[in-house]
């Protein structure tokens, strides 16, 4: 039966991975999939989520099944996080996922319920699960500009031509910050006039938010999101704690529907259905944690601390790139990598010019140039920024 199964095009993103584990030069730099590390190359565990943990190794009495969506605990603290208050519950639906892409999943699994026949727009570029997970729901897909490449900036009017083509019903997958891959993201003003298109097209926004807190701050960065649901009837978020809360492997994602009271609960017992049908009992132990840390006023002013710190880490490195390209270029045509916000930056560059920086340089980036730059040091960045001047420039 299985004789015909050919292996699946590699992932970009998961073969830089591969790539870079297997190479075993010193002096290599992985500025690959989107994991944050310090200085020493580390990715912690954050102080917060070892406390948060062993307090659920002293207290926990039961590991027994929770409820097809989870914790409504979890559910009460995300919707906190990201929201703050701005809706009543009984306007939110929520499910615990399996991480970020598990979220993602599952809200495009509502959409083809509710609406098979909606087509998903996804930002060009994007991250490449977005493609891949419609494909595999059986969503209709269209792509929107998104970047202008050329100025490192916004393609704001691509990106509304494009849009123009959507119909009622159908769904716009938006970055709620830190855009994956560009790190170009909406000013208050793009959010504002996002909303207003939304509204009068009867378009819905679907918001991928899984950097909340690597961009200005986790309320900042959560702004645009508030915004949509508070102009919006009906709003999709896929969230993730993998990457604020460092939690990666253990999974802790979640899916929020903002929708008027009287279809919240149909929407809940959905999503409560979905998950039945996929993995039935979400895991627990990420969500438990993120739950613990954000309800318990020491640990979430600790988590938010180190938070910071790794922002700032990020920021840091950002402008010391950006200053080292600028005296190895003479120019300040990687200016924006300042501006930008987030792990990711895209830098362009040809497959051939990506495998040179990789066979020649050992710096490891995703096809298209995407860097993730907290995979750099203070030490590594003049070291980087010689081999992208060398090969980007030539
Ligand atoms: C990334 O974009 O590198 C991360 O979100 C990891 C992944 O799953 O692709």
């Amino acid at each position: 039966m299985f004789q015909s199964l050919t292996a699946p095009p590699p992932d970009a993103i998961l073969q830089v991975m591969q790539l870079f584990r297997d190479d075993p030069r010193p002096e290599k730099v992985d500025l690959g999939v989107g994991v944050y590390r310090d200085d020493a190359g580390h990715t912690p565990v954050m102080r917060a989520v070892k406390a948060a943990e062993s307090y659920i190794l002293q207290s926990q009495e039961t590991k027994s099944y929770t409820a097809l969506a989870g914790d409504p605990a979890y559910h009460a603290a995300m919707a906190d996080l990201l929201l703050a208050g701005a809706l009543p519950s009984e306007r939110i639906a929520a499910a615990a996922a399996t991480g970020g892409t598990g979220a993602v999943r599952l809200a495009m699994e509502l959409i083809r319920t509710a609406n098979p026949d909606a087509t998903v727009w996804i930002s060009n570029p994007t991250w490449p699960n977005h493609t891949l997970l419609a494909k595999f729901v059986g969503l209709k897909q269209a792509t929107y500009r998104y970047y202008n490449a050329a100025e490192g900036a916004l393609d704001r009017q691509g990106m509304m031509a494009d849009l123009g083509g959507a119909k009622p019903g159908d769904v716009v997958l938006l970055h709620g910050c830190c855009h994956n891959p560009t790190g170009a993201d909406f000013t208050a003003q793009d959010w504002a006039a996002m909303a207003d298109f939304l509204a009068e097209r009867d378009l819905t926004p679907f918001i991928d938010i899984a950097y909340q807190g690597f961009g200005a701050n986790v309320e900042a960065d959560a702004a645009g999101l508030r915004l949509l649901v508070d102009r919006l009837p009906r709003v999709l978020i896929a969230a993730s704690a993998a990457k604020n809360f460092g939690l990666y492997r253990e999974r802790a994602g979640i899916c929020l529907v903002t929708c008027p009271e009287g279809e919240r609960a149909a929407i809940q017992s959905t999503l409560a259905g979905l998950n039945r049908a996929s993995i039935s009992f979400p895991p627990d132990h990420g969500a438990r944690v993120v739950t613990t840390v954000l309800t318990d006023p020491a640990m979430k002013a600790d988590w938010l601390e180190e938070l910071d710190g790794m922002r700032s880490r990020i920021a840091g490195l950002r402008k010391s790139l950006a200053g080292a390209l600028r005296q190895e270029t003479g120019s300040d045509r990687f200016g924006f990598l300042a501006a930008q916000q987030g792990m990711f930056s895209v830098l362009g560059g040809s497959e051939a010019q990506i495998a040179r920086l990789r066979d020649e340089f050992a710096v490891y980036v995703v096809g298209g140039g995407r860097l993730n730059i907290a995979g750099l040091t203070e030490d590594s960045v003049p070291r980087v920024a010689k081999a992208l001047a060398t090969v980007l420039d030539e």
